[in-house]
């Protein structure tokens, strides 16, 4: 029998252990309930005509899903309905979302509503990402400076994953945990206290079809862990087309996750903001390492809302055999 501590009595917690604010235990709540309302959209999407693309391309020149526009309206409503978040900077909005009473919000929300939404129609694994940070000028409209804070600056991240089951997990500076919705009574429990990603196992992962854009160095890298020949030991391959599912398993069972930069696209896919920064943040603080391949990402100060960067994202001995053997 596993806890029966839920998701709202930790927030307390952490709120009395770590110097927390009850406005973060409210944010985090929110996201709680995205989540719920996420998890519930896409087990209906097959049976009301929600699969597939709206037929339009976001602001990454990507295909948009009608679920990604569903992820990323229910992410604003949450937030309009509370006046304490200054701003969101998302995945699906070319420029980010000023809330109703942000002029006396405190904090700034970066977020993939829906990641992954490539899976939705193989039902997949997917999730939502966030990341929490305190703005930076004190009232009024928030500025863009508010918004482009390196992940050091993050108070709190975490992401819900809507796989088998709904977990959500998340940081606020201290410990990582995992909460598994009980959909029945629409309750997330503890179900993974303290995570810490295991040295010396798991898998690697990374889209291999890539490999004739990437560099030698990337070449040779990538083939070290195919073949086992890396000093941290053999890894077997996953990938599953989702960041935040291959995170996921990567947290729990170890290994490494890549998102490499190409010869054409140094910066590589992913976005720095809303997905590598978060990610790096619970992976720092489950005691792993999140790098470009030449710096954490968490000391980089994004110029850009969608400013993209590499990503290596693991545990300590792999992510810091995969930059070995890239310098
Ligand atoms: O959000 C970007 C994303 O969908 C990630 O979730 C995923 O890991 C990656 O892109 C997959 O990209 P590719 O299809 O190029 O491997
Ligand atoms: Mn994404």
């Amino acid at each position: 029998m596993t806890s029966r501590l839920t998701l709202s009595e930790q927030f307390f917690r952490d709120q009395a252990d770590h110097g927390a604010t009850g406005g973060l235990s409210t944010v985090l709540n929110r996201f709680s309930l995205i989540g719920r309302m996420l998890a519930s959209e896409i087990m209906r999407a097959g049976f009301v005509g929600k699969l597939g693309y709206t037929g339009t391309t976001n602001v990454q020149d990507e295909n948009v899903r009608q679920l990604d526009v569903i992820g990323n309206d229910t992410v604003n409503t949450v937030f309009d309905a509370i006046p304490m978040i200054a701003g969101i900077a998302s995945e699906e909005m070319e420029d980010v979302h000023l809330p109703d009473g942000c002029e006396d919000g405190k904090y700034i929300i970066a977020t993939d509503p829906l990641d992954g939404s490539g899976n939705v129609d193989v039902a997949g694994q997917m999730g939502t990402i966030f990341g929490i940070y305190k703005r930076l000028s004190s009232s009024g409209r928030p500025t863009m400076a508010d918004f482009l804070q390196p992940g050091r600056n993050l108070v709190a991240a975490g992401y819900v994953l809507y796989g088998p089951c709904t977990m959500m997990v998340y940081s606020a500076g201290g410990p990582v945990h995992g909460f598994t919705l009980d959909r029945s009574i629409g309750t997330f429990f503890l179900t993974h206290p303290n995570i810490r990603i295991p040295e010396g196992a798991g898998a690697y992962a990374v889209n291999e079809a890539n490999e004739r854009k990437w560099s030698d160095k990337t070449q040779a890298m990538v083939r070290a862990f195919r073949r086992g020949e890396t000093d941290c030991g053999p890894r077997a391959a996953r990938y599953s087309g989702a960041l935040v599912g291959d995170f996921h398993r990567t947290l729990l069972k170890g290994g490494i996750y890549m998102y490499p930069g190409e010869v054409q696209k140094p910066a590589g896919k992913l976005r720095l903001l809303y997905e590598n920064g978060p990610l790096a943040f619970l992976c720092e603080k489950a005691g792993g390492l999140g790098s470009d391949g030449t710096r954490s990402i968490l000391d980089i100060v994004p110029e850009q809302l969608h400013q993209r960067t590499p990503l290596f994202l693991g545990s300590k001995g792999d992510v810091e055999e995969a930059v070995r053997r890239l310098a």
